[in-house]
C-alpha cells in the first residue's frame, strides 16, 4: 500500500465535484492513507459527513466551532504529509490567495506550512478568468501545487475548456509522486513494456495470450510516483493508462520490439514485464479465412526475442520477467538472467492461484545477478511493482 503509515488531510468546498471527492477518498484509504476529511459549509450541502466518515473510518470537520474540537485546524494543518484540497472552487482558491481564515478550511490551509496539492473545479470562465489566473499563480509560487482541471462537459453542459476537475486516480497520482518521489529516480527515462502481443492469422484471427497488462501498468504506475519519466509500451489491454505516464501502444512483437529499442536509446532502466507472443503465422492472410470442413493446420515461425536482440545504452538497469509453469523455476529463470543479460530477472509461475495472468495479485521471486533471491509473499501487484522497483533503486544508487 503506496500511503501506508502517511497522513493526509482532504478538504472538500462547495462545487458540485464534492461528488467525486468521495471516491478520492476511498482511494486514499486504500492506499492506506488515514485521512481527515475537511468540509467547508457549501461542500456539506453537497455531501453528508457522515459519508465521508463511513469512507474514512474517521470523524469529518466541518465547523471552527466544534465543541472539544477548537484546535483542530491546526492540527490538521501541522499533522499530515500532505493537504489536498479537491475540488478547490474558485471561491476557495480565491480566500486562501488573500490568506483569509473565515472558515475551516481556509483557517486550516493559512496555518498550513507543508505541501497543498489543489484540483481545481470550476465553470470554464471563472477559470479563465484574470482573477482566478492570479489567485492560482501566488498559490503556486508559495509553493502549492496542481492538478488539473480537465477539459471536458461541465454540470452546466458541454466545454472544450479547462475546468472540470481531474478525475480521482490523476489526483490520487499527483498525490503519489508527491510524496514518495525519490532522488535516484528524479530525471531518470524508464521503459516499462507491458501486456500481450497480438500476431494476426488473418484479419479477424490472432495467436495471443491472456496477459492483462496489470504488472507492467502497476510498475509503471509505481516508477511515475518515485518521480521518473515513464513511457510504458503496450500491447492491447483495456486498463487505463496511469495518469503522468506516456503510452506507446502496439499490437505485434515486432512493433513492441522496434518500440522498445527505439527507447531504451535514452533509457536508465528497462522494464519487459510484456508477454510477448513467441510465435506468429508464417503466412498470415490479407482477407479472412474461409470456414473448411475438417482440421486446420497453420505453420508458425518464431517471433523476435525482444530483450535477446536489444542494445541496451552502458549503465541501463535491465528488468526481465521469467513466466513459469512449474519446474525448477529459479534454475530456468537464472538462465533467462544470463542468456538475455539481465541485471534482475522476476520469476512468477502461471498456474500459481492468485498468480501470473489476469489477476490482481502475484508472487514473485526476485533475482538478481550476485544477491540471494528475494521470495515475496502473495501480494497486490502495486505492492509487487514497489518492491521490484526496490531492487532497481539499489541498482540505480
Ligand atoms: N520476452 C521478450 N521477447 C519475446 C518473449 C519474451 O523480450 N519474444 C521477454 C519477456 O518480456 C520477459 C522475458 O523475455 O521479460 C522472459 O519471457 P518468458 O516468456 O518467460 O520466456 P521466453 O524468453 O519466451 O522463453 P520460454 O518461453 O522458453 O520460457
Amino acid at each position: 500500500m503506496p500511503f501506508a503509515g502517511r497522513h493526509v488531510v482532504l478538504g472538500v468546498s462547495g462545487g458540485i465535484a464534492c461528488y467525486k471527492s468521495c471516491t478520492l477518498a476511498r482511494r486514499l484509504t486504500e492506499a492506506g492513507a488515514a485521512v481527515d476529511v475537511v468540509l467547508t459549509a457549501a461542500a456539506a450541502e453537497f455531501v453528508r459527513p457522515v459519508t465521508f466518515e463511513a469512507l474514512t473510518g474517521r470523524p469529518v470537520l466541518t465547523s471552527l466551532w466544534e465543541r472539544d474540537r477548537a484546535l483542530a485546524h491546526i492540527g490538521l494543518a501541522r499533522e499530515p504529509d500532505l493537504v489536498i484540497v479537491a475540488p478547490a472552487t474558485a471561491n476557495v482558491l480565491a480566500r486562501a490567495a488573500m490568506g483569509l481564515a473565515d472558515d475551516v478550511l481556509t483557517a486550516l490551509l493559512l496555518a498550513r506550512t507543508g505541501p497543498v496539492l489543489a484540483a481545481p473545479a470550476m465553470n470554464d470562465a471563472m477559470y479563465a478568468h484574470p482573477a482566478t489566473r492570479a489567485n492560482l499563480k501566488g498559490l503556486v509560487a508559495r509553493g502549492w501545487h496542481l492538478v488539473g482541471p480537465d477539459t471536458g462537459p461541465l454540470a452546466e453542459g458541454p466545454s472544450d475548456r479547462p475546468g472540470r476537475m481531474s478525475e480521482p486516480e490523476a489526483i490520487l497520482a499527483a498525490a503519489e509522486r508527491l510524496l514518495l518521489q525519490r532522488a535516484p529516480w528524479q530525471g531518470k527515462n524508464v521503459v516499462v513494456t507491458a501486456g500481450p502481443t497480438r500476431e494476426h492469422l488473418d484479419p479477424v484471427r490472432v495467436v495471443t495470450n491472456p496477459s492483462s497488462g496489470r504488472m507492467g501498468y502497476a510498475l509503471a504506475e509505481a516508477a511515475y510516483a518515485r518521480g521518473a519519466d515513464v513511457v510504458l509500451v503496450s500491447g492491447p489491454s483495456d486498463l487505463p493508462l496511469p495518469f503522468g505516464v506516456t503510452a506507446h501502444r502496439v499490437e505485434t512483437t515486432a512493433e513492441m520490439q522496434r518500440a522498445a529499442q527505439a527507447l531504451v536509446k535514452r533509457a536508465a532502466v528497462l522494464i519487459m514485464a510484456a508477454a510477448p507472443a513467441d510465435y506468429r503465422p508464417a503466412q498470415p492472410g490479407a482477407t479472412k479465412r474461409p470456414r473448411a470442413k475438417g482440421a486446420l493446420t497453420v505453420e508458425l515461425e518464431a517471433t523476435p526475442d525482444i530483450l535477446g536482440s536489444l542494445t541496451r545504452p552502458a549503465g541501463c538497469v535491465v528488468v526481465g520477467f521469467a513466466l513459469e509453469t512449474g519446474g525448477d523455476g529459479v534454475a530456468r529463470a537464472r538462465k533467462k538472467l544470463q542468456d538475455k543479460v539481465l541485471d534482475f530477472v522476476v520469476l512468477n509461475d502461471a498456474l500459481e492461484p492468485g498468480a501470473g495472468f489476469e489477476v490482481s495479485t502475484n508472487r514473485v521471486t526476485i533475482i538478481g545477478k550476485d544477491d540471494e533471491p528475494i521470495e515475496l509473499p502473495l501480494l497486490p501487484k502495486r505492492d509487487v511493482a514497489e518492491r521490484i522497483l526496490d531492487a532497481v533503486e539499489r541498482a540505480l544508487t
